[in-house]
């Protein structure tokens, strides 16, 4: 069990110098579900194949359930677990905070770890209410710590690729995005998790779903979407079993699902579609950009491969090519297998930590990483979605205040 230490003093010295005075990232991480386990896996894993700065180290986890998280602890190798977080972000030896809790309690974790000073990665969506996320962003603006937000698949090799075409101007104007997260897992049968629960989660697949490919397309892009023009939110399945007692029946508070069409600054249209209750679907992840000189495609559910059209090739040399994103002159790539040996959905936040330690190193990310005040800005757009829905009406993003 981990012993409570005493209060962490103050934030004069810079993360990045007491980091070099010992070359460890002490890690605090708080959960340790879904995400607890992809986060561990990511931390061991990044020291394992990049060369970082500091070595990060499972230094202590925080969750709920004191059974599971012992048990979790020593399979996983955490130095220490506790099942207050509090006590870890008064421990004098943390370093970095990583949140992988429901929404609604990102905003009091972080907050309280960037008030002592710890750099924080917190878990997509930023938070579960506009007001949280904002809170959240101006408080790390506030304390200057170093902020990130788990969007973990701009680390796909496949989607940093595309990025690097859009950004190299293969594609020239754009003209068209197409994005959709659709997934099938959320019918009736589906208990009352709190995925399922606004007070908790927020929202329903818009933060679980939207938040990553609004993230993403506008990674892709480089550009920034200027207003929602339309949304559609839905809620299909109103009442869903309780987890503890299946015979009883609670209200399911969430969208199942939210669509919209927006445009970008740039001047591109774009359409947004993310859905649980897409029946047959597992995890397809797609977003597709057009351009006057080619698109580029990416879909998760083949998550090593890019789709490229070259629309600057004579027209009896045109078609699509798939290229396998895995040579080591591929985003990442080099830093795992030979080419052609795939990576799965652990190495995207693997990549991540790897760039967490990086930044906090001073170093460049490989990759941007977004911080708390670039997670506003998909947060800002799924409130436009929200309102546009919500009032039939156009919301142009300067209409969320910052
Ligand atoms: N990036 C991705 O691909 C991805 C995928 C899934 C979930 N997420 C995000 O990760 C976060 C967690 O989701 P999950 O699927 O891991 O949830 P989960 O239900 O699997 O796990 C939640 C964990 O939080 C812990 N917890 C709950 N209340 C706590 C408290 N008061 N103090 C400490 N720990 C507490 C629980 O004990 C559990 O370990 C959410 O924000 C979710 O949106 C991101």
């Amino acid at each position: 069990m981990f012993v409570h230490a005493p209060g962490r003093m103050g934030v004069s010295q810079s993360i990045a110098s007491t980091l070099m005075a010992d070359s460890s990232l002490n890690v605090a991480l708080f959960g340790s579900r879904f995400m607890g386990k992809a986060h561990s896996n990511a931390w061991l894993q990044a020291g394992h194949f990049f060369d970082l700065p500091t070595r990060p180290v499972l230094h202590v986890i925080a969750a709920r359930d004191a059974a599971h998280l012992q048990s979790f602890a020593e399979r996983w190798g955490w130095a220490n677990w506790t099942i207050d977080w509090r006590t870890a972000i008064a421990d004098p030896a943390v370093d970095l905070v990583d949140i992988g809790t429901p929404n609604h309690l990102h905003r009091e974790q972080a907050l309280a770890a960037m008030e002592a000073g710890l750099a924080v990665a917190c878990e997509k969506p930023l938070a579960g209410t506009l007001d949280d996320a904002r809170e959240m962003a101006h408080t790390a603006r506030r304390t200057g710590v170093p902020t990130f937000v788990w969007f973990n698949y701009r680390r796909a090799p496949a989607l940093a690729l595309a990025r690097q075409i859009v950004a190299e101007g293969r594609l020239g104007r754009i003209y068209h995005v197409r994005a959709a997260y659709l997934q099938g897992w959320g019918g009736p049968d589906t208990p009352l998790s709190w995925r399922f629960r606004q007070s908790q989660a927020g929202s329903g697949a818009l933060g679980d779903l939207m938040a990553h490919i609004i993230d993403m397309a506008r990674f892709v892009t480089g550009d920034e979407i200027a207003e929602v023009v339309g949304a559609i939110e839905e809620r299909f399945i109103k009442q869903r079993p309780q987890p503890d007692d299946p015979t009883r029946k609670g209200r399911s508070s969430v969208d199942d699902a939210v669509l919209f069409l927006a445009r970008f600054r740039g001047g591109a249209v774009a359409s947004f579609e993310s859905t649980r209750l897409a029946t047959g679907i597992k995890n397809s992840n797609r977003l597709e950009v057009h351009g006057e000189r080619g698109a580029v495609r990416f879909n998760f559910e083949r998550m090593n491969e890019l789709d490229f059209f070259d629309g600057t090739e004579p027209p009896r040399l045109q078609g699509w090519q798939t290229i396998q994103a895995m040579h080591e002159e591929h985003p990442y790539a080099a830093h795992w297998w030979p080419d052609g040996h795939w990576l799965g959905y652990e190495h995207t936040f693997a990549n991540q930590a790897a760039d967490i330690v990086v930044a906090i190193g001073g170093g460049n990310p490989f990759m941007p990483i977004p911080d708390f005040a670039d997670a506003l800005t998909t947060q800002r757009v799924m409130e436009a979605a929200v309102l546009s829905a919500r009032h039939r009406a156009a919301v142009k993003l300067s209409e969320i205040p910052v």
